[in-house]
């Protein structure tokens, strides 16, 4: 996605410059060829040398600097980008691109290029929850300059909270998301994800080992691509994905009825989570103490979420194109096939959850996609995110037919 990409990466004085180097480590990895800009503050954090070694190009710091300007000028530059990220972005250059100041290299750079703007800011947690700022971010957001927003964490400046750096993987996600092809816009995809929680007493549920990884996966690829994406999500210890609308349920229930509530305004419905097939017929008030030798807990059987879409009655609204995932542990393309048929879906995503790099709480997927129509593709052993992609692919190819 990034090869020979010609990506612009500012940097602000700030104490996580040191992380735009992983960032630009990552991004010439990935085939990007990247120009940095150094505000003079970011000076003071870092030395030019060190990007301009890792980048192989030079760095440009001053507006006025005489070789710069003669071979490729912040015009020329601005001009040829297919990126601009500014990482770290302080509070300072945050609110000058936001009044319309250009007053270094790095401002005018942004206020001239035509080019996709990603800001991750950083920045003490006061600075980050005073309303000038959410001002000035909520100003650039409308504007269409994008965000990957800072995380919790403990600060430089001794403060605990909200204001540290974007880990450099998830700016390098938000700038592959920035360049992706948004052929899901104007489209709303609503994916579930993780497991559900069953519960027993206040203290005990039944689930299951979905971490989630998958589902977040596809939330980030819809919305990357253009999608509006609702994300409906048991509990996982995931982050929120930059974008989406996240709804956060614990029980089957509840994910049900989150669903319902929303599926009349979705064009995709995606289920990648780990429903809980039977759910505790009665939930204990109190904490079932352990008096007695055995207990029995009688399940009664939960909705089945997808086969409800997919029999719903859509004389009044336009049918959603409907995705399942079938968890297996034998008979894989038997069972996907059922499960395809059975639940009226369009497409099915079949794994064998018995691999150790398949299916539950890892990385990577090797997934069979099922199709209406009786084909079939094996998509071989591959991360998660690449994995969404290849869902997603599938399902614009049978959306435009
Ligand atoms: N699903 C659902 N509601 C449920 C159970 C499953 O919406 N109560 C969805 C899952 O999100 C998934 C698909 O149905 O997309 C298949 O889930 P899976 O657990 O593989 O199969 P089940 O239908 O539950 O059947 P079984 O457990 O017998 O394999």
């Amino acid at each position: 996605m990034l090869r020979n990409k010609k990506i612009i990466l500012g940097v602000c004085g700030g104490i996580a410059a040191y992380k735009a180097v992983e960032l630009l480590r990552l991004l010439t990895k990935a085939g990007a060829e990247v120009h940095v800009i150094m505000t003079r503050a970011a000076e003071e954090f870092i030395a030019p040398l060190t990007f301009q070694t890792l980048s192989s190009n030079p760095v440009h710091t001053g507006l006025f600097d005489l070789i710069a300007e003669m071979e490729i000028g912040h015009i020329s530059l601005a001009d040829r980008a297919d990126l601009f990220i500014v990482a770290p972005a302080t509070a300072n250059v945050i609110g000058k691109i936001a009044a319309g100041i250009a007053d270094d290299m790095l401002t005018t750079t942004v206020m001239a290029t035509k080019a996709p703007v990603l800001f991750a800011p950083a920045m003490n947690v006061n600075m980050y929850s005073n309303p000038i700022y959410k001002d000035n971010e909520q100003k650039l957001r409308r504007l269409g300059y994008l965000f990957e927003s800072p995380v919790s964490g403990t600060l430089a400046c001794g403060w605990e909270g909200e204001g540290k750096l974007a880990a450099p993987e998830a700016i390098f996600e938000g700038a592959v998301a920035a360049l992706a092809e948004k052929d899901l816009a104007g489209l709303t995809v609503m994916i579930t994800a993780g497991p559900t929680r069953e519960e027993i007493d206040p203290v005990r549920y039944i689930s299951n080992h979905s971490s989630g990884k998958m589902g977040y996966a596809l939330a980030r690829a819809a919305r990357s691509r253009g999608a509006q994406v609702i994300l409906v999500s048991g509990p996982t210890a995931l982050s929120e994905p930059e974008g989406v609308t996240l709804i956060r349920v614990t029980s089957a229930i509840e994910m049900q009825s989150e669903v319902m509530a929303h599926v009349a305004a979705c064009d995709v419905v995606i289920k990648a989570a780990a429903v809980a097939d039977y759910r505790p017929l009665i939930r204990n008030s109190t904490k079932i103490k352990k008096n007695a030798h055995s207990v029995t807990i009688e399940l009664v059987k939960n909705p089945d979420i997808l086969a409800g879409l997919g029999a719903m009655d859509y004389r009044l609204k336009p049918r959603p194109f409907l995705v399942g995932f079938a968890a297996e542990t034998d008979a894989l393309a038997e069972n996907a096939a059922k499960k395809l048929n059975e639940k009226k879906l369009d497409m099915i995503v079949a794994n064998d959850v018995t691999q150790s790099d398949a299916g539950f709480n890892v990385d990577t997927n090797r997934a069979l996609l099922f199709f209406r129509d009786g084909s079939s593709s094996d998509c071989g052993l591959m991360s998660k995110d690449k994995l969404a992609g290849t869902i997603l692919d599938h399902v614009v190819a049978r959306l435009v037919k």
